[in-house]
């Protein structure tokens, strides 16, 4: 196995790979159809064995403080993907990934990592055992079906809301659970690099 950089023409191992990975979790509908570029410079990372792509990381990075991470001083980058195929989890293919990208990073000087994730024990467990620190947490609810009026006035004609997507940041959660809606907790971590 080895960890190298992306290529053009890993776009679609790289899709295959965090598709398959994300099915697993609490994010399994968030699927990508093309790779995601960013505005500002990016680590991105492949593992790859007998010439498939295994594993992903892109971390999106700041040349100025505050313009991609949500919190903390000092440079910082944000891991907006990280995944491994499911065949070949728990490896030591996710870890080998992060390792690299902290070379990487804090060579171009930047003094830590943020990532968001959702309610996933095994994914949390994961983090924790990289050193990340759990920070803060708000929801996520997708809103389905026949409660849209109660929660939105809508006032366009002949538009009818059948799904919505909201981020709560109150207290008050219990509120939306009564209805049954999907809630998920996104969780913030956050590593400071000992250097
Ligand atoms: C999280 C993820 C990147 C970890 O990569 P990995 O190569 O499988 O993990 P590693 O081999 O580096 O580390 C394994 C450790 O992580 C934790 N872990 C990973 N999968 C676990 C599971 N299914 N159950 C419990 N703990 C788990 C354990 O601490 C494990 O150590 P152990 O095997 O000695 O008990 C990978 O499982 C993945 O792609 N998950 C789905 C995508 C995702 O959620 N990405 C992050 C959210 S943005």
């Amino acid at each position: 196995m080895i960890i190298r950089d992306y290529r053009v023409n890993d776009e679609i191992g790289w899709i295959r790979c965090r598709t398959l990975a994300f099915l697993q979790t609490a994010y399994f509908d968030n699927v990508l159809n093309k790779k995601e570029r960013y505005e500002n410079p990016a680590i991105e990372l492949v593992a790859e064995l007998d010439g498939q792509i295994v594993g992903l990381i892109d971390v999106e990075y700041e040349k100025e403080e505050r313009t991609v991470c949500s919190k903390g001083t000092g440079l910082g980058g944000m891991i907006w993907h990280i995944a491994v195929h499911p065949d070949f989890y728990r490896r030591g293919i996710g870890e080998a990934l992060l390792k690299e990208a902290e070379k990487r990073a804090i060579k171009l000087k930047l003094n830590r990592f943020e990532a968001w994730t959702r309610d996933d024990q095994w994914v949390q467990n994961w983090y924790e055992k990289m050193n990340f620190l759990k920070t803060e947490s708000y929801y996520h609810i997708y809103f389905e079906g026949e409660q849209m009026d109660e929660i939105v006035n809508n006032k366009i004609p002949k538009l009818y809301l059948v799904n919505i997507f909201a981020h709560y940041i109150g207290n008050d959660i219990e509120q939306f659970r009564k209805a049954n809606h999907r809630i998920h907790e996104c969780v913030c971590y956050e590593k400071y690099f000992n250097v």
